[in-house]
């Protein structure tokens, strides 16, 4: 393993294990607003903080960038940082969230590690080095067809600008595939595509954090990543489609009409 993704790993891990003490004891957490259905709790903050202390510990120069306490540091190195990505799903006790971390090198996504404490599932990803989950290889799925295939999304819940464009899509891709699935974090929502659970994804406004490191895992195996046109904006619109190379391309045919100008 890559020495900068063991050191990943390593804060991924000690992530997961604050998240997974506190999931004990919920009624506990003191939760603040952050906007409008968007919550942060101090386990959110008490991950991010230990995360940012391995790493930093490791590699003292390079640049920071995470969700609660924002961009620190100036290095050709960039860490981007969920330490809880699904914090809604999490005050609920519905298990299905994880910590994304990934390092961009000049720009570039270079190492990736998902991990979802609740099942003990490491997704991880180095540039040219594959995708695995745990020890196993990964493959994105091989469907050819949309209508077998299966789909994760992401409604809108804070910003509701673009919610007519999202209806029309979501009226289109309902009809059209096997089944849409909306289980409530970005970042593991592109790991089981890397994966093969879902064949495709698409969520309208993400934030970088909530998606670069699903981004290698899934180009890592075989996947593709693209924003609304297909094209690399993804990473800063964070209009984000996804999938196996067959189903990402006739997602985008499904998703066009619905285009307005700024997605
Ligand atoms: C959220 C989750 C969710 C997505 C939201 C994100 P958070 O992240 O990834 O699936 O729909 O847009 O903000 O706030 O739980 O870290
Ligand atoms: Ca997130
Ligand atoms: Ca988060």
């Amino acid at each position: 393993m890559h020495p900068m993704l063991t050191i990943a790993v390593k804060a991924a891990r000690r992530a997961g294990n604050i998240i997974n003490r506190s999931s004990f004891d919920l009624d506990k957490l003191t939760v603040q607003h952050k906007n409008h259905n968007d919550f942060v709790s101090e386990v959110d903050r008490a991950a991010e903080d230990a995360i940012i202390d391995i790493l930093l510990e490791a590699y003292p120069k390079h640049q920071i960038l995470a969700e609660e306490s924002g961009a620190r540091g100036d290095s050709e190195y960039q860490w981007i940082i969920d330490p809880l990505d699904g914090t809604t799903n999490f005050l609920h006790g519905f298990p299905q969230y994880a910590v994304s971390i990934a390092l961009l090198h000049k720009g570039v996504l270079n190492q990736a590690v998902i991990y979802d404490p609740a099942h003990n599932d490491l997704f991880t990803a180095s540039k040219g080095g594959g995708a695995f989950l745990n020890d196993r290889r990964l493959r994105v799925s091989k469907e050819k067809y949309l209508k077998n295939a299966l789909v994760g999304t992401g409604f809108p819940y804070t910003d509701f600008s673009h919610l007519d464009a999202y209806m029309g899509m979501f009226r289109d891709v309902i009809q059209k595939t096997a089944g849409l699935r909306r289980p409530g974090s970005a970042a593991l929502d592109l790991a089981y595509v890397a994966a093969g659970r879902l064949d495709g994804f698409f969520e309208i406004g993400l934030k970088p954090w909530d998606i670069a490191a699903g981004c290698l895992l899934i180009q890592e195996s075989g996947g593709l990543v693209g924003d609304f046109r297909g094209n690399e904006t993804y990473l800063d619109s964070g209009n984000i489609v996804a999938g196996n190379p067959k189903i990402f391309s006739q997602l985008l045919q499904t998703l066009a009409p619905h285009l307005t100008g700024s997605l």
